[in-house]
């Protein structure tokens, strides 16, 4: 039987970028606001064995890990409350992410997203060209990451619900093989409410479309960034609908209710978009100098933010043991 405790939220952070505001908004903060309700336990952890296939450089997919791991403690994820790990940490996950292989028709892999937007990328006559077996059976790796935690609720975006859907189907097929409850079955947490954030220059911010603002950049890159938003060229005295301007949308996420009706009133009287970037500049940099304090320490110090990570591992080894060990003696791998 699976045994009943708090609920637990599981996610993963995959560290193929530098986080960007989108990041923070869409994920971070929200992730951050989950973990600190009470009767939960908060796994949050780098999935650095997905990144990997996407990045084959070993010093860039090192740098990004520590990259993410640190924005995240410095927005303020409590390694004391939350469980936070490297996947790579926890060699459970790859014992389990086999087995649960050996219960996926393959057939429910070819309709996984990312396989599918590869094949709609390719251009190439043979589709498999430029696919690695990482990238099509990326979603059985991921299930195990949220299957060896007996994770309740996972956070993620709208594009990854399908993946935990998936999830759920492996665990349901094992719990029948073996009749009975070996698997917890987790539900994806969709947070309808986030809005999509927009980049630079008016698309969803992505770092696929190099139009993010980063998030922990020094004080001075922050503010170039921001001023590269693309405005139109109303005079700088001329009334502006704050409604229909990227640079207030951003602005509302980060200011408080008197900064936005204050910055909405500068609007109806004429302010020139030079002057909205500043303020929004100034809002963002204001919820982000003391992080990026914490961030650059961080970064900087290897050791401290190795320990940290393997404290984190060795609590999320302890908690998928006992998983695991329920899976092997089920499906005759019992040791005395
Ligand atoms: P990117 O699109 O830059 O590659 P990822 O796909 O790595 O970002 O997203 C990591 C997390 O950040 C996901 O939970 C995703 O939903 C969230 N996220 C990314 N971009 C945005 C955005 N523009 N607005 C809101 N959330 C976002
Ligand atoms: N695939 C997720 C993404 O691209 C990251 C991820 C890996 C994940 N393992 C997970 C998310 C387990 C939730 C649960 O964003």
């Amino acid at each position: 039987m699976v045994p009943r405790d708090v609920k637990r939220i599981l996610t993963g952070i995959k560290p193929t970028g530098i986080p960007h505001i989108g990041n923070y908004l869409g994920a971070i903060r929200p992730a951050l606001a989950l973990a600190s309700l009470p009767d939960t336990t908060a796994m949050y952890f780098i999935a650095d064995y997905h990144a990997l296939t996407t990045i084959h450089d070993g010093k860039q997919l090192d740098h990004l890990t520590r990259e993410v791991a640190a924005t995240w403690i410095a927005f303020g994820l409590d390694p004391e409350k939350t469980l936070f790990y490297r996947q790579s940490d926890v060699p459970e996950t790859f014992e389990l992410a086999w087995v649960l292989a050996c219960f996926t028709p393959k057939g429910w892999m070819n309709k996984m997203h990312a396989y599918k937007a590869h094949l709609d990328a390719s251009k190439e006559d043979d589709k498999d060209a430029g696919l690695n077996i990482g990238i099509y059976t990326y979603p059985i790796l991921m299930a195990a990451d949220i299957l060896l935690f007996d994770s309740d609720l996972v956070p993620v975006g709208k594009d990854q619900a399908q993946h935990v859907e998936i999830a759920r189907d492996m665990a349901q097929r094992v719990n029948h093989a073996y009749k009975q409850e070996l698997l917890r079955l987790p539900a994806a947490k969709v947070d309808e409410q986030t809005a999509t954030v927009l980049g630079l220059d008016g698309r969803k911010m992505s770092k696929s479309y190099d139009n993010t603002i980063p998030l922990l950049a020094p004080a001075k890159q922050l503010r170039k960034t921001v001023m590269k938003i693309v405005t139109d060229s109303t005079p700088p005295e001329a009334p502006k609908d704050p409604d229909k301007s990227l640079i207030f949308d951003l602005y509302k996420l980060f200011a408080s209710p008197a900064q936005v009706a204050e910055l909405r009133a500068r609007y109806q009287t004429g302010i020139g978009w030079g002057d909205a970037k500043g303020a929004l500049a100034d809002v963002i940099e204001a919820t982000v100098a003391e992080p990026r304090k914490i961030y650059d320490e961080l970064v900087a110090d290897r050791a401290r933010l190795d320990g940290l990570l393997a404290r984190g591992a060795e609590q999320a080894r302890a908690y998928a043991a006992p998983v695991l060990k329920r899976v092997r003696d089920a499906i005759g791998m019992r040791r005395a």
